[in-house]
């Protein structure tokens, strides 16, 4: 094993790997699509979450003028429709049509929610912050619905075609392989079960990886 140094500005490969999200937008009578890798909950309550989008994608425009967006969770069959919407601009072509995925009318914003998916967020917007080249888009969530085959509390993995889709970065794509729990033993304790009476797990040797 040997530890290599790279430039400062790929630390946003080493953060990938988490579900894709296909951002949908509707503004003036137009849809869009494009996926996103920036994303994460903000708050618990009130329900927050932050899209991180450069302001040369027409994505940037129709959220910052519509007010509202939704994010879409694709499974690994749509991986190559994913990559299409994330290489082409809705400013040049029209995703929706070319990609054909039937859509579904959303409970509580203009957005369109895509089919084929398995989860689907609805946001209003709630704030939008400059951070260095991008913009962090604040979504208040407004509804929020699953598939209930491949989400109980968390992600199922037993169905391939139900996972959520992962991105590495350029072209790659991953999905999840199975649910592992990472179970911790506890001392014994009379006064009931605390925070400290877990066991850290056992040491690992000099070496060992995997
Ligand atoms: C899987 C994937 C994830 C992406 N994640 C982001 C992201 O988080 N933020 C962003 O600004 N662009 C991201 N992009 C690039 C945009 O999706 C891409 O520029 C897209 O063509 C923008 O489309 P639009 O101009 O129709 O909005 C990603 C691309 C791919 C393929």
């Amino acid at each position: 094993m040997s530890r290599e140094t790279l430039p400062d500005s790929e630390v946003r490969r080493l953060l990938n790997g988490g579900v894709v999200a296909l951002v949908t937008t509707a503004w003036h009578g137009q849809e869009n699509v494009a996926p996103v890798i920036w994303h994460t909950p903000l708050s618990i309550m009130p329900p927050l979450i932050g899209i991180v989008v450069h302001p040369s994608r027409l994505t940037h425009d129709m959220i910052k003028y519509s007010e509202n967006f939704a994010l879409n969770i694709p499974t690994p069959q749509l991986m190559r429709h994913v990559q299409y919407a994330g290489v082409v601009s809705g400013a040049n072509v029209n995703k929706m049509e070319a990609l054909r995925l039937p859509t579904i009318k959303a409970k509580a914003v203009q957005a369109p929610l895509l089919d084929f998916c398995v989860g689907w967020i609805e946001c209003g917007l709630q704030d939008a912050h400059r951070i260095g080249d991008h913009t962090l888009f604040v979504g208040k969530v407004v509804h929020v619905s699953v598939e209930s085959a491949a989400f109980d509390g968390v992600w199922k993995t037993d169905d391939p075609d139900l996972r959520p889709l992962h991105y590495l970065g350029g072209p790659f794509y991953a999905s999840l392989r199975e649910q592992e729990e990472a179970v911790l033993e506890r001392e014994e304790s009379e006064s009931g079960a605390k925070e400290g009476d877990y066991r850290p797990p056992p040491e690992r040797e000099e070496g060992e990886r995997g």
